[in-house]
């Protein structure tokens, strides 16, 4: 990763999300934020997995990242939230901005942050993040719920970062995202720990209605550009598929 030339530009569009008071308080039983790390990967191995780090390499990346975590905190009233994080169209850098806004997250040594990959036709971030999901991962759980969800809920290498992978290739992820299981679930892993904060990494807006179905799921929204690529008028089309209340802005990303 060569941050100077692949710099995420982070502009805030008008939104009303966070101006009503619709979030549950947390009420956390302890804390995860001080949880044990099984292996912390180096800033080449960060780099590899295109992941911000706390080295002056990653700097402007990481204060893209940093400030878009600055302005999701700021609209959520002290409540830990759920965020939906999709591109307009494939290959924008959804899955990109996902892991490294989680990424972002996790550096806050107060918080924790939980990635579920919910592109269910092509999932990915297992792949990114070079995690072996021998337990299976989302779509296995909603299946068999009695397999429990712990155990597919796996390190990443950044400290308090955690993935659950989307598990078994699926073509209908509507009627799992749409299910009360993965209501449950969300508002499980949400609930369990005040410090942990979880993002959804689903398919572009453009070629699929998951993300809609997705979008309620979260608290917030964040549609993600390529810059350059995705018209003005596309942009408009696919954040009109999302509650404003819900609609946290717009990322522009410049896929290198
Ligand atoms: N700003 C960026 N800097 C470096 N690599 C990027 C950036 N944006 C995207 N990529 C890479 O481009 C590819 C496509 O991005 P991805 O996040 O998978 O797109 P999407 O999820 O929108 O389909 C991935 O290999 C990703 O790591
Ligand atoms: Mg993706």
């Amino acid at each position: 990763m060569k941050p100077d030339k692949s710099a995420t530009a982070v502009v805030r569009m008008e939104s009303d999300a966070g101006t009503t008071d619709r979030l549950p308080q947390a009420v956390p039983d302890h804390t995860i934020a001080l949880m044990a790390e099984p292996r912390a990967l180096v800033p080449q191995q960060l780099e590899e997995r295109r992941l911000i780090h706390r080295d002056a390499s990653s700097r402007v990346q990481s204060d893209a990242f940093r400030e878009l975590r600055t302005r999701l905190l700021s609209l959520a009233n002290g409540n830990n939230f759920i965020t939906l994080v999709v591109a307009v169209s494939p290959r924008s850098g959804a899955s990109f901005v996902a892991r490294n806004l989680a990424a972002a997250f996790a550096l806050d040594e107060t918080k924790t942050s939980l990635l579920l990959d919910c592109n269910l036709r092509y999932p990915d971030q297992h792949r990114a993040l070079g995690v072996a999901t021998d337990n299976g991962g989302l779509v296995d759980f909603l299946d068999q719920p009695s397999q429990g969800i712990a155990a597919k809920i796996y390190a990443t290498g950044v400290p308090r970062l955690r993935l659950i992978p989307a598990g078994s290739a699926r073509e209908d992820g509507g009627e799992y995202f749409s299910s009360f299981r993965m209501q449950a679930l969300l508002q499980h892993l949400r609930s369990r720990y005040g410090d942990r904060y979880l993002f959804l990494d689903g398919p572009a807006v453009k070629g699929s209605p998951d993300a809609r179905i997705l979008s309620e799921l979260a608290d917030f929204v964040l549609l993600v550009a390529g810059y350059g690529c995705d018209t003005p008028a596309a942009i408009s089309q696919a954040a009109a598929h999302f509650a404003p209340e819900k609609f946290a802005g717009v990322v522009f990303n410049q896929v290198p």
